[in-house]
């Protein structure tokens, strides 16, 4: 069936999605990309899109001092991605929780709707990296938090 001519006119008028000055940075020049030599937690998820995203994370003191990942997904996961490891890098491992998919949309200025899912493969991702380096050091108490 042919769209009405109301409904062209209705798509005609939205606005195009115009990605943040932050979000087109992380696109072009991701934070961390690339799989580090030496690491102490890693996750690895394929999301529904079938798109994979993987993080690894280097910890010192309990601190996640370094946070890498790589996506072979679409441009929004790579900006999800490389927030999600700026807003990570510093924090102590117990407070990764608080990068959620919201709080890396709202680094980023938002995304179009139909991408939102990427940034809920970055913090997921992130959180196995977590969850992986508890179970490497399984005498770590904040372990039952990431369960
Ligand atoms: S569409 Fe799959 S991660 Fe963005």
């Amino acid at each position: 069936m042919e769209p009405t001519e109301q409904t062209k006119q209705e798509v005609l008028n939205q606005e195009p999605f115009s990605f943040s000055e932050q979000a087109v940075r992380h696109m072009k020049k991701p934070h961390n990309f690339g799989e580090p030599e030496r690491f102490v937690g890693h996750g690895c998820i394929t999301g529904s899109c079938g798109d994979t995203m993987n993080f690894w994370i280097r910890v010192l003191n309990d601190r996640l001092f370094q946070v890498h990942f790589t996506t072979d997904g679409c441009v929004s996961s790579m900006a999800s991605g490389s927030m999600c490891a700026s807003l990570a890098e510093g924090l102590d491992a117990s407070e990764a929780k608080t990068i959620t998919q919201s709080r890396i949309l709202e680094a980023l200025g938002g995304m179009p709707e139909a991408e939102h899912h990427c940034a809920l493969l970055a913090s997921d991702t992130l959180m196995a990296a977590v969850r992986d380096y508890y179970v490497r050091r399984p005498q770590q108490s904040w372990m039952r938090a990431y369960r």
